[in-house]
């Protein structure tokens, strides 16, 4: 255990909060410097930095080029799968987003509205979300990999101002368009914008429909040529709402604020990421997801680094040396992805022969987050990479790693299959279902005790109640983070998955409601239930058990119901789903009020042996089950 460093860190955090982020809150630029650090009145609603002001689009971009970074590059743009690469220096950042910031104000986009951001891996996508930043609007981004029922959801409970979009994104195997997908959402919800703003790639041109406006013709306005300056907004309001996944098909809003946020994230590029104002970071995931939000984007330009923006993926674009190639081609000193990624690497190169005339040396650590890191991947890329390869554990929700070996304070020894230690700011506790502390190694509920630190969501998006009801009513004085585990006698946590029924596909957070919904839809559906079962590959891919209403000939229709069935999930929820295994099943096992034994089927799918709860309504149904649901082979 620690002797140094971290442990002094992470001791003086809990002991003297205040003292502890006061003096992080030191690496940003206020307008108006907090003199409150930790507003405590109002358990269990915490709020850090209440009466500073401040501008996050400043503090990513205008300071670096007033500081001296005008001409440093503060975004590669790097497109495997259209040949596109770009650079974009700190001064070229600041006129582009200026420019749309204009734009947008003068489409009366103002502090406090929403404006909705559906975009592929576009260097257009962190434009909005910084230009949204300037004028105190906040931005929600929606992943493009989500099908109309999604992006209705989202835009019903944000009620977005305004809408920015592109005319599609680019898979390796298509061209998957965009507006089709949005056109419908928009036509599902209630809620409707004002104006939609059409990026069109030459891949796939789309049409402008009626009360849409095309992207160039949008920032030529006058109003785009005068660009707009930053405004002052408070430490707390809302920098931005980024919907994930809970257990029922009503996505849940996470909002981040503007100071906390800015403050935090600083605060982790150097201490944990280990990355330093003029050096480049490469995080390959997507904007729509908390890790683009945070390390992508955000942290990266906060710092007064340089950031990479990879349209493409970890194979196929156009083959497993991509990664390497970009690390080596813009010097980048951290890389950050997730494990599936790097599965996806090994499975296709497993000697990494790829990495060969790739020069490396430069290259410090690589960070996987987003689903346990298996030990197996671990030790693979360890190996190969002969460089550290640091697990970290977090979620939307916090915004920024809960665990971590936070290499920039001090390197630690590595367990394989623990993320590490607590991060300095989490008090982090396994508890007993009634909330008792557990002794090392003993699993429960990983918890974490309030108040969580800066950088993490202050409550759901107007939404107290189901901030409260979810995530704190469990342990009052405690976040449930919804991950069961244990912690060791030298304070590493092991995060063995989730204890509600969120599924984690390729590192992507799914809803079992979500899903579920959409097969429901069918008419030949009387009910159903969507597990998420262990897979090699993406970690987990779901699975659907489907009962079907009485006078279906499952015999004759059978195959058929499930094709659509697979198909409706893809165009309702998303090609992310990957639903691909649908059974028809007779019964699905209840407990005697009814609710489904989701853990129970997902247990006997992963080839263990369940503790049947004693609730069960008819214990016939899931012996029955059991045959269908084993793994195979
Ligand atoms: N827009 C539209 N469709 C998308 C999409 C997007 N942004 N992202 C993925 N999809 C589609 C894919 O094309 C695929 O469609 P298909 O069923 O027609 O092949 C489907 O959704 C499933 O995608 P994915 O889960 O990404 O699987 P994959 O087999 O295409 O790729 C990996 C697997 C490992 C290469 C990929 O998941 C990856 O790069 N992961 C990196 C980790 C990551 O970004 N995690 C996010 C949080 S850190
Ligand atoms: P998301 O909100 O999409 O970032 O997903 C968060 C969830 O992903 C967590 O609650 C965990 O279940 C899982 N997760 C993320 N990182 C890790 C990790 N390093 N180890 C284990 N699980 C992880």
């Amino acid at each position: 255990m620690s002797t140094g460093a971290y442990s002094s860190a992470y001791a003086a955090s809990l002991a003297d909060p205040t003292a502890f982020w006061g003096e992080a809150a030191k690496d940003i630029d206020w307008i108006t410097p907090p003199s409150t650090v930790l507003d405590d009145s109002r358990p269990p609603f915490y709020r850090w930095f209440p009466d500073g002001t401040l501008n996050t689009c400043y503090n990513a971009v205008d300071r670096h080029v007033a500081g001296g970074r005008a001409d440093q590059v503060a975004m590669h743009y790097d497109s495997p799968v259209t040949g596109r690469k770009e650079s974009f220096t700190y001064a070229d950042l600041l006129g582009h987003v200026r420019r749309l910031a204009g734009a947008l104000a003068g489409a009366g986009v103002g502090k406090g509205d929403r404006v909705l951001v559906y975009m592929p891996m576009v260097p257009e996508a962190a434009f909005a979300m910084l230009a949204c930043a300037r004028i105190g609007a906040i931005h929600s981004v929606v992943f493009g990999g989500f099908a109309p029922a999604e992006v209705a959801a989202r835009i019903d409970d944000a009620k977005p101002k305004l809408i920015l979009t592109a005319s599609c994104g680019i898979e390796p195997s298509r061209v998957v368009p965009y507006q089709p997908f949005l056109a419908e959402g928009i036509a599902r919800s209630e809620h409707k914008p004002d104006k939609v703003v059409l990026l069109q790639r030459e891949q796939a041109p789309a049409e402008v429909l009626d009360g849409w406006v095309d992207w160039q013709e949008f920032i030529g306005s006058p109003a785009g040529d005068a660009g707009a300056d930053c405004v002052e907004v408070a430490a707390t309001d809302p920098l931005y709402i980024l919907y994930t996944s809970g257990t029922t098909g009503k996505p849940k809003g996470i909002y981040r604020d503007n100071g906390g946020h800015a403050v935090a994230l600083r605060w982790s590029m150097r201490n944990i990421y280990n990355v330093e104002p003029g050096e480049t970071m490469f995080t390959a995931s997507d904007v729509g997801w908390v890790v683009g939000h945070s390390y992508i984007v955000y942290a990266p330009l906060l710092t007064g680094a340089t950031t990479i923006l990879y349209e493409g993926k970890p194979v196929g674009t156009p083959d497993a040396g991509a990664f390497w190639r970009i690390i080596a081609e813009y010097g980048a000193v951290t890389m950050f992805t997730a494990p599936t990624a790097f599965r996806a690497i090994k499975k296709e190169d497993p000697e990494a022969t790829k990495l060969a005339g790739h020069d490396l040396s430069h290259f410090r650590q690589l960070f996987l987050a987003g689903e346990r890191l298996d030990p197996d991947t671990y030790h693979w890329a360890t190996d190969r990479l002969a460089k550290p390869v640091i697990d970290n554990w977090w979620q939307t929700e916090t915004g920024w790693p809960i665990a971590a070996n936070c290499v920039g304070l001090e390197r630690l020894p590595i367990k394989a299959g623990s993320p590490s230690v607590a991060v300095p700011g989490y008090d982090v506790q396994v508890l007993d279902p009634i909330g008792d502390q557990l002794p090392a190694n003993t699993e429960g509920a990983i918890a974490i005790k309030l108040p969580l630190p800066p950088g993490t969501f202050p409550t759901l998006w107007q939404d107290d109640e189901r901030y409260v009801s979810s995530y704190l009513s469990a342990y009052p004085g405690y976040y449930l983070t919804g991950d069961g585990g244990f912690i060791d006698e030298d304070g590493y946590i092991y995060v063995m998955g989730r204890t509600d029924d969120v599924l984690n596909v390729a590192g992507h957070r799914l809803s079992t409601g979500s899903i579920e919904a959409a097969l429901a839809g069918h008419p030949a559906v009387a009910e159903c239930a969507v597990i998420g079962v262990h897979d090699d590959f993406k970690g987990q891919i779901p699975r659907a058990l489907v009962v079907v209403k009485s006078g279906v000939d499952v015999e004759a229709d059978g195959e058929r119901i499930r094709k659509e069935l697979v198909e409706r999930v893809r165009s309702e929820v998303g090609a992310v789903a990957s639903l691909r295994q649908v059974d028809i099943v007779a019964a699905l096992p209840k407990t005697r009020s009814g609710k489904i034994l989701r853990k129970t089927m997902r247990e006997i799918a992963d080839g263990h042996t369940p503790a049947v709860p004693a609730t069960i309504e008819d214990a016939g149904v899931l012996d029955r089950l059991a045959p269908v649901l084993r793994p195979q082979g």
